[in-house]
């Protein structure tokens, strides 16, 4: 009998999730298997929206950024009494054998639980930019995040330089600073700003300082979104929190250029990155690695065993459960932080 399998893509887009239903339904098609897209992540579910999967070019289409499927921020355990029966309803009405969850950590926790509350046959995948996802070394799409944050970080340079300026760039990453973490190491920023490690002004003004006493004509401060900002021991970072029960971002490397400039008197201008990370054609390493993971969560269904979530640990691609990729947030290990501590410390620390 051929197997049913429905497969989306749910949360903030990232690059490779093409080139990951690629690698999926290559190998499910050379199965016999039918492959139906969810439109829209879970919403798709909820509302029964789909879109064949059986006659795409997916050669071409792994290149692309973007999802072909669409993506939401959209979750049935938000107003579970409704939306769940709702998505149980859809799995039963297309007779599936099988569910695709392609997402980050809201994504991948709707599926742990249907699957645990609900006996659903879920299968994850890890993607999101700001790499904050357990159980896996990487998710797919970060490291094209971390080339556009580097490159753009590059570029600033000779500007700052020409004007002896402070340029400022903030990074995506609420909660978690690996973006601006391995791009501004890798572009040799002066100072990178964390949520990991809370920023003192005054501490990051006085090493800034002492550098442009040095002889230095510019700087790059990598600041991520989520970054926590202190001033005379108040934090200027926001409290607020967005619909989704997340602390609002934003705006924080214009404060610190604002700041920046007023304590100095060193000119100061700041870029926000934005959604510039997640858009474009994914890095090839992006490519071939969510083609490596999608062909694993194939492997996965097609052996019937459900729960379990394709991941990479030691550059293998392997299989881990799903809960345990949704049981914490990821941040910057304390190895990673100790290793580049000279970045994280702004130039000349106390
Ligand atoms: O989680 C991925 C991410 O890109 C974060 O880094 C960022 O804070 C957020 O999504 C932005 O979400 P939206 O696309 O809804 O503005």
């Amino acid at each position: 009998m051929t197997v049913r399998v429905g497969v989306l893509t749910g949360g903030g887009d990232a690059p490779g999730l093409n080139a990951a239903i690629c690698g999926l339904a290559r190998r499910l098609l050379a199965a016999n298997a039918e492959l139906i897209g969810f439109v829209d992540g879970w919403r798709g579910l909820m509302e029964d929206r789909t879109r064949s999967l059986q006659h795409e070019n997916f050669q071409h289409l792994l290149v692309y950024g973007g999802t072909l499927l669409g993506s939401s921020g959209d979750n049935p355990y938000r107003d579970p009494a409704t939306s769940v029966p709702k998505v149980l309803a859809t799995l039963q009405r297309h007779r599936l054998d099988a569910l695709v969850t392609i997402g980050g950590e809201g994504t991948l926790g709707a599926a742990d639980r249907l699957f645990r509350e609900h006996q659903v046959p879920v299968v994850g995948m890890p993607k999101t930019i700001d790499n904050d996802l357990e159980a896996t070394d990487f998710t797919f799409g970060f490291f094209s995040a971390v080339e556009v944050a580097t490159r753009a970080m590059d570029d600033l340079r000779s500007t700052a330089d020409s004007h002896s300026r402070v340029m400022v760039v903030e990074c995506m990453g609420r909660h978690a600073g690996w973006i601006t973490a391995y791009a501004g190491v890798a572009a040799g920023a002066e100072a990178v700003l964390v949520p990991e490690r809370p920023v003192q002004i005054e501490d990051l003004c006085q090493n800034l300082g002492r550098l442009r006493q040095s002889g230095a004509r510019s700087a790059i401060v990598a600041v991520a979104e989520g970054a926590r900002l202190f001033e005379g021991g108040n934090c200027l970072s926001s409290m607020e929190k967005d619909e989704f029960g997340e602390y609002k971002t934003g705006g924080a490397a214009a404060t610190l250029a604002r700041r920046i400039q007023a304590n100095l008197g060193w000119d100061a201008r700041h870029v926000v990155l934005g959604h510039l990370q997640r858009a474009g054609k994914p890095i090839a390493f992006d490519r071939i690695f969510a083609l490596r993971l999608g062909a694993r969560a194939a492997r996965l269904v097609l052996e019937r065993r459900f729960g379990y979530m394709a991941a990479m640990r030691a550059g293998e691609i392997v299989e881990v459960p799903l809960q345990a990729a949704v049981a914490a947030r990821k941040t910057l290990t304390g190895q990673f932080l100790d290793r580049y501590e000279s970045f994280f410390m702004p130039i000349g620390g106390p």
